[in-house]
């Protein structure tokens, strides 16, 4: 009883204390010093350079340091479970593996998709999945639904384009209760850098705001928007959405 009690108090004290760590709209990771400091006051600096994160060089196209971001998403909103779209060699899976207890990677290629079988046949916190992105999602996201979820989206290459199909099956389960990160993706003003774009059958697909926004609303209330740069711009920019009334760890 006293037991229950003491739990009790804990959740509702760290319920009404925790304070969501605020951190800026832009990350840039060229200009950012990633040793860890365990001085100073615990601001989102603080988070992310002692963020608990084994890197693995090929992962995020081979901008390794964006696993510290993902550590520290997983360690302060207290989700367990990431799902990437688009596995490709499996290099950002094998990071993932080491961060998360819940890894779903989903591939359309057979050839990537075994290999990645392969690669991750040792590791029980891997599931990789063989199908379209959104059509894997729409089956697998009814079964987790209630836990929040970091989502990766990756899988922009070919003719057909699944991102706003993507987004569009996330928001019909996991509204407000996930993180979703995006590849390849326009910064605002910053022209020097490159992301993905194709025109296909006289339509412009390409990884900016302007294209998701439509899509966002549906899956966020309300969210704030984060862009992430690379050491190297070689590995493209990530675009990512929090929802505001998620709370961070305080
Ligand atoms: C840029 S690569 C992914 C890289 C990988 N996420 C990484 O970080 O190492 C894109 C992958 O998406 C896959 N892909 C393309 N369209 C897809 C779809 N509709 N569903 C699932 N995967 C798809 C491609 O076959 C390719 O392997």
């Amino acid at each position: 009883m006293l037991r229950k009690f003491i739990f009790l108090f804990i959740g509702v004290f760290s319920a009404l204390f925790s304070k969501p760590v605020e951190f800026p709209q832009v990350i840039d990771f060229g200009s950012f010093d990633l040793r860890p400091s365990y001085a100073g006051e615990r601001g989102w600096q603080w988070y992310l350079r002692n963020a608990n994160y084994q890197s693995v060089l090929g992962a995020f196209n081979g901008a390794p340091e964006f696993g510290a971001f993902f550590a520290f998403l997983k360690n302060e909103y207290h989700i367990d479970i990431v799902i990437e779209t688009g596995t490709h060699l499996g290099n950002t899976t094998q990071f993932l593996a080491t961060c998360f207890p819940e890894v779903h990677t989903i591939e359309i290629m057979e050839t990537h998709c075994n290999r990645a079988k392969e690669i991750f046949k040792s590791q029980p916190n891997v599931h990789c999945h063989l199908g379209s992105s959104e059509k894997v999602l729409s089956e697998l996201l009814p079964s987790l639904i209630d836990k929040p979820i970091v989502f990766y989206l990756d899988a922009h290459w070919y003719d057909y384009w699944p991102l706003v199909d993507e987004i569009e099956e996330i928001a019909k389960t996991h509204k407000n209760n996930c993180v979703i990160v995006i590849d390849d993706f326009k910064v605002p003003g910053r022209n020097d850098l490159a992301y993905d774009a194709y025109v296909i059958d006289g339509i412009l697909h390409e990884c900016s705001y302007e294209y998701i926004k439509a899509h966002m609303e549906k899956a966020f209330t309300d969210y704030n928007m984060h862009f992430l740069l690379p050491k190297n711009a070689i590995a493209r920019a990530k675009f990512v959405a929090v929802p505001k009334k998620m709370v961070l760890r305080s």
